[in-house]
């Protein structure tokens, strides 16, 4: 050919010719909102390290699901912070608990117009932070920490949750959730497995979130940012413990690892934009050192493109808007 090949930018000429011709496209009904609510609060408390993301009350949680469903929103994943905590994280089966009372109201809310997820983890439970409840030695005990989940998952399904999201990186714990369910009817309510979630430094800002009280860290359970063949492992045994869908967490510094169990898996893949990602956009933006919007969308967007079918991230709501309005 004499003439230089311009069909690589042909195709970029006009926004509606790169609107035509996009591979990946972000959709509201993708998004999952993450959403905090604390024990006996009368105001919405903000985040320090989460700027405009605040701890809810009753009312200002249920005003973000009504928000969320008039946005088109596909979920609302759910934690709660109780003003109690003890070593069994005891409030987390309490059907009047923080987080069961919330799924119950945010039900009464919306209804099933959006696919209302709770966490089955004990971390915002215990006194001493960990997802689990410790043995003698203070190591993590993976066993005892099943049968709690198995009762928090039972709870959580009678408040009226679609979806359940184990988070605790226990093994066996989606078989557990799985048994209990069906042992108490809630045979329609899905599991989403945390499958391959990593001990990471971008969590920094949800310890914030849900005053956690860890001191140490989560590397006798959560995964080693080292390893990649250990996802498919991870994922493997979630898919056979019965998983109805699969999450890879935190995102943006695992996007291999996304790109990895979307090429294998049979069952729609999550990914969760965390509370440290968050934290450092806001910040940037903040500084005036980064486009805010167009970052947000950039990231959500590479995310979507690296394999996930739907995203958590802390933007949904407002992502969502963006969307609508484009
Ligand atoms: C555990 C849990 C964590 C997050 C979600 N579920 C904290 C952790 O594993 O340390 C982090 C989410 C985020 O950082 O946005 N219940």
């Amino acid at each position: 050919m004499s003439f230089p090949n311009h069909r690589p930018r042909r195709l970029r000429t006009t926004p509606a010719m790169r609107r035509l011709t996009a591979e990946n496209r972000l959709a509201p009904a993708d998004l999952i909102l993450p959403a905090f609510i604390r024990e006996g609060l009368t105001e919405p408390s903000p985040i320090s390290s989460m700027p405009g993301v605040v701890q809810h009350t009753t009312e200002s949680l249920k005003r973000a699901a009504a928000e969320a469903v008039e946005l088109g929103v596909g979920g609302i994943m759910l934690f709660g912070v109780p003003a109690v905590r003890d070593a069994q994280g005891t409030a987390s089966l309490d059907p009047d608990g923080v987080l069961n009372k919330a799924i119950r109201d945010v039900k009464a809310e919306v209804g099933d117009d959006l696919v209302i997820m709770g966490d089955v983890c004990l971390d915002e439970f215990t006194d001493h932070g960990h997802c689990g409840v410790l043995d003698s030695q203070g190591y993590v005990d993976n066993d005892a920490t099943l049968e709690i989940y198995g009762r928090m998952a039972v709870a959580q399904a009678d408040a009226g949750a679609h979806v359940l999201g184990p988070s605790g990186m226990m093994d066996g714990q989606i078989a557990v959730i799985r048994q209990a369910l069906e042992e108490s009817g809630h045979k329609n309510t899905a599991v989403l497995a945390y499958a391959a979630k990593y001990a990471s430094a971008f969590y920094g800002p949800f310890r914030e979130a849900v005053d956690s009280q860890l001191k140490g860290d989560r590397r006798t359970y959560q995964m080693d940012a080292a390893n990649r063949r250990e996802a498919i492992l991870e994922v493997e045994l979630d898919l056979e413990e019965g998983a109805d869908m699969v999450m890879v967490k935190p995102a943006m510094s695992y996007l291999d690892i996304l790109a990895d169990v979307a090429a294998m898996s049979p069952v729609p893949v999550s990914a969760y934009q965390i509370s440290g990602e968050y934290a450092m956009i806001e910040a940037a933006a903040a500084n005036g050192w980064i486009d805010r919007r167009g970052a947000i969308t950039e990231s959500v967007l590479g995310i979507k493109r690296a394999g996930a079918d739907t995203v958590l991230t802390y933007w949904a709501s407002e992502l969502a808007g963006w969307l609508k309005e484009s």
